[in-house]
């Protein structure tokens, strides 16, 4: 299938993509991911990048539409994909129509508040792409999986998180409407637990 997973930052996107990575071998292409890498390599389009991400700000649309148009090219994409993170905007889903069929958009909801803890929270491991919240770890500073040094993204503090939930309800929550208007929106409640969150995704598959 080729899914897209809505929601606001934190809702849990990159988590649960994770976990259906190991158990489909289907592959999650997250623009934020990407955008990442990008930066680590120090490449243009990574340095570019980086001025908005760190702000909280959408990297503008022929960036991310020009990346994403060339990963679906990719052999791994012929039996289906995650897209994590994409489309953010109206132009995006506009774009994508012309380049892929969607199978469902599954939207994730998740209140403000518990966002703002989930993010402020969250660790994350440059060498193996782990991602942690400060709360389960035993070494807040350690990598469990693979014993590297966790980093705090530099948009996950507390007014930067504000400030992103505010640029997703102006330009991606417009989304839930177009895809639900399409017949393709199915939604989960994802402020329960990442097992929870697993239990409903696999739920709305089956129905
Ligand atoms: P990106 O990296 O995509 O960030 P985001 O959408 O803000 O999403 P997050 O990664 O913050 O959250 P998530 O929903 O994946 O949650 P996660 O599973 O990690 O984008 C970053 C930036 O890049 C953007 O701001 C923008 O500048 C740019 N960009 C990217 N794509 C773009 C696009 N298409 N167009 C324009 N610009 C773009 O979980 C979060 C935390 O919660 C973790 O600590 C996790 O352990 C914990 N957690 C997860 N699920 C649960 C649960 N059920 N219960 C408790 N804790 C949980």
């Amino acid at each position: 299938m080729n899914l897209i997973f809505l929601g606001p930052p934190g809702s849990g996107k990159g988590t649960l993509a994770s976990y259906l990575v190991k158990k489909t071998g289907i592959p999650q292409i997250s623009t934020g991911d990407m955008l990442r890498a990008h930066q680590a390599h120090g490449t243009k389009l990574g340095l570019e990048a980086k001025a908005y991400m760190d702000k909280g700000e959408l990297v503008p649309d022929s960036v991310i539409i020009g990346m994403v148009n060339e990963r679906l090219k990719e052999e791994d994409c012929k039996n289906g994909y995650i897209l994590d993170g994409f489309p953010r905007t109206l132009a995006q889903a506009h774009a994508l129509e012309e380049i892929a069929d969607i199978d469902m958009v599954v939207f994730m909801a998740v209140d403000n508040e518990i966002i703002v803890k989930r993010l402020s929270g969250r660790r994350v491991c440059p060498d193996c792409s782990g991602t942690f919240h400060v709360s389960t770890l035993d070494n807040p500073e350690l990598c469990p999986n693979c014993g590297g040094k966790l980093i705090q993204r530099v948009d996950d503090c507390e007014t930067t998180i504000r400030k992103r939930l505010k640029v997703y309800d102006e330009q991606t929550a417009p989304l839930i409407a177009y895809y639900r208007e399409k017949g393709l929106l199915r939604g989960i409640d994802a402020s329960g637990s990442v097992e929870d969150n697993r239990r409903d995704f696999e739920n709305l598959i089956k129905a």
